[in-house]
């Protein structure tokens, strides 16, 4: 038996796109490789976002070239963004690449495989005559409990540093019942937790036709009536699209978790303005308030960008006091990194590395004096937990996740899938330590 191995960067919904490949890979009757090493068809999902990704791949499409060299008979295939991004020259980059595809077509890595067209003519990118869905193919997933529901596709924000419209194309949402049918069948299969995802979920919808659309408040609704659903998270919604209608919905829904992961990006209106986000600190700021308001527990975890073209000490300090106003319970934060054709890469007054490296240091530094702060007040407090397995760092505990996102190392006797009460003792800025308690 021929086997694959799959290795994946960038965002959940890459990882989505991973379990989809190999899905479609085993149907093809090729079995999972632990390793690279052991691979005859080794695939790299690929990401854009910013440069480090791309280091990161070199060095990888390094090692998968050294094993081909070896080995002349093993298969490399490319997919996601990079891909898409680099299509044009990707072949004359990597030579060692056979077959590549973007993102929205998966399915033609399974059409080329099965056409053996493998013969040794080595650079063909595989496209689909439209974009497809990568949902529609079967999923092998990485946790039996847990499930990637695919909402939408592609983004028709234009924010000035982002390439992912130029890369996953405008957006495009699955019908409704489609969605809600594919979260029937994972609970019928054991999956307790659900992530919707989405580049811009909350604009989920507005594409589809009259006739059959749905926003995305209905959506959260007619996903929590699926009856062995017990969590449904989504990511990542846009603060701009962000309405009462949805608080509402997250409020009202006994399985929606009280999380919301709320791209921020800067503190500073001058720079959301440059940014093209579309809402200032103000309405960020207000929002914030609307949720908690609305859902008393809730935990907000956001992103944010230093040394956007332009960004002052002044532009940074915004940036710094947004973390402190909103109370954050965790960041992702990045460092400005020009795209290709993105309108920032060329704005004038691009910021000297040196700059961006201080700023990063100090705003990590605040993200996690807060989050510990916030994480603080669930000392003494009970936290529903699913069990996600072994700790990582201590073999006698076990780990999970609580309702509000957060990692919880505990003492215990559950197993993987369970839901458990767990008492909170200790915490760090990132992770709980608790004891299991009946519930
Ligand atoms: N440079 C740095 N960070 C970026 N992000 C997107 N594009 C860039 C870029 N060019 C960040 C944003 C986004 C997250 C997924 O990645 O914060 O929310
Ligand atoms: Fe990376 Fe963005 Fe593509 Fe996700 S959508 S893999 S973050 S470039």
């Amino acid at each position: 038996m021929r086997r694959y191995h799959v290795t994946t960067f960038g965002c959940q919904m890459n990882a989505h796109d991973s379990e989809r490949i190999k899905g479609m890979l085993e149907e093809l009757g090729l079995g999972e490789a632990p390793a690279l090493e052991d691979a005859d068809v080794m695939v790299i999902n690929t990401c854009t976002i910013r440069e480090k990704a791309e280091s990161r791949l070199s060095a990888h499409l390094g090692l998968a070239k050294a094993l081909k060299d070896a080995d002349p008979g093993r298969l490399l295939a490319v997919g996601g963004c990079f891909a898409e991004v680099q299509r044009d020259r990707l072949f004359e980059q990597f030579p060692q690449i056979d077959f590549a595809f973007g993102p929205g077509s998966i399915a033609a890595l399974g059409e080329w495989l099965t056409a053996e067209r493998n013969d040794g003519a080595s650079g063909s990118f595989g496209t689909g005559d439209e974009r497809r869905f990568a949902a529609e193919l079967p999923s092998r997933r990485e946790r039996p409990f847990q499930g990637w529901v695919q909402i939408s596709m592609g983004c028709n924000s234009v924010c000035s540093y982002c390439i992912v419209p130029t890369v996953r194309g405008k957006q495009m949402s699955r019908p409704a019942p489609e969605i809600v049918a594919e979260i029937e069948r994972l609970a019928v299969d054991g999956v307790r937790e659900i992530t919707l995802l989405g580049q811009n979920v909350n604009s989920y919808g507005r594409d589809l036709p009259a006739a059959e659309r749905l926003d995305f408040a209905s959506l959260l609704r007619a996903c929590d009536r699926t009856p062995g659903i017990e969590r449904i998270r989504f990511t990542s919604p846009h603060p701009k699209d962000f309405r009462s209608d949805v608080i509402a919905a997250m409020a009202e829904c006994g399985s929606v978790c009280e999380h919301a992961h709320l791209p921020a990006q800067s503190g500073s209106n001058r720079i959301l303005k440059t940014m093209r986000r579309t809402y200032d600190r103000g309405r960020f700021l207000a929002l914030v308030a609307d949720m908690r308001r609305a859902i008393p527990d809730l935990a907000i975890t956001t992103d944010l960008i230093v040394g956007f073209p332009g960004e002052t000490d002044e532009d940074f300090e915004q940036t710094l006091s947004l973390v402190e106003e909103a109370g954050f319970d965790g960041a992702y934060t990045f460092v400005y990194s020009p795209r290709y054709d993105t309108e920032a890469a060329s704005l004038p007054d691009q910021v000297p590395e040196e700059i961006k490296r201080e700023r990063i240091e100090r705003l990590i530094e605040l993200v996690q004096r807060t989050a510990r702060d916030r994480n603080e007040r669930r000392i003494g407090g009970v936290e529903q937990v699913l069990v996600e397995g072994q700790s990582r760092t201590d073999s006698t505990l076990l780990r999970g996740r609580t309702r509000r996102n957060t990692t919880v190392n505990f003492a215990g006797t559950a197993g993987a899938g369970e839901l458990v009460g767990v008492r909170v003792e200790a915490t760090s800025s990132t992770t709980l330590r608790g004891t299991q308690v009946v519930l």
